[in-house]
């Protein structure tokens, strides 16, 4: 049997990744178990699902371990991966931004310290805006870093901005609007042609359905 191989982000876009299979038909009654199973197989659908942290997911569709995944722009943008970026999905909406003590200002600094989870993006970002740009790499929570006096800023996700607002931080510049992207190994999208085209359509109806 031919099976497409699929990379699910885990994490808060778990829960609508499967909701998204569950519409367009996929029996996703494994995936709900909360098991600690990372690989699983839905045989009726030929399909296989890997379990997969965010950052992840590019890593093994550029190596065609598995023919597709679901992760967000913002790690596609920090990674530049080679794969094509097929569907937008317009789940995990969010906001990559800028953010700082609430009074706190970025005018006339000289020097300007981002802690960032994504130091590429803020390299980015900060080239033509700053003289002297200090990329802090943090791997999570990484509102502590102005508080505690790590950085001056963060560039970091806002979704609800609970986060910024419990720990007292305010947005100072927003850098993009996020969402979750379908994403395609090159070599699948020849070899599986017919199979990885079907799955795309149904994606693609269902996500024009919902919006
Ligand atoms: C993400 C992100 C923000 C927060 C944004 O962190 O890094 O901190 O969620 O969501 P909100 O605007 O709805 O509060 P996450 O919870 O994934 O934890 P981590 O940064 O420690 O990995
Ligand atoms: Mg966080």
């Amino acid at each position: 049997m031919e099976w497409i191989k699929i990379g699910l982000a885990k994490g808060r876009l778990l829960e609508e990744e499967i909701k998204l299979l569950r519409n367009i038909g996929v029996d996703c009654s494994v995936l709900t178990s909360k098991s600690r199973q990372l690989v699983f197989e839905i045989p009726e659908n030929n399909l296989q699902v890997v379990m997969l942290k965010a950052p992840d997911v590019p890593t093994y569709v550029e190596h065609g371990i598995v023919d597709m995944g679901i992760v967000g722009k913002d790690v596609l943008l920090e990674q530049e991966k080679q794969l094509y970026e097929v569907v937008d999905l317009r789940l995990g909406k969010c906001r990559l931004s800028v953010a700082g003590k609430d009074g706190d200002t970025m005018e006339g600094k000289k020097h300007l310290r981002v802690a960032t989870k994504y130091p590429n993006i803020a390299k980015r970002y900060f080239a033509e805006k700053v003289q002297s740009v200090e990329i802090i790499k943090q791997e999570g929570s990484v509102e502590l870093a102005p508080i505690l006096g790590l950085s001056d800023v963060i560039l970091d996700i806002v979704e609800t901005g609970n986060t910024l607002r419990a720990n007292g931080l305010i947005v100072m510049e927003d850098v993009m609007e996020i969402s979750a992207r379908l994403v395609l190994n090159k070599v699948s999208y020849k070899t599986k042609k017919d199979m990885v085209r079907k799955l795309i359509e149904r994606i693609n109806t269902e996500v024009d359905k919902q919006s």
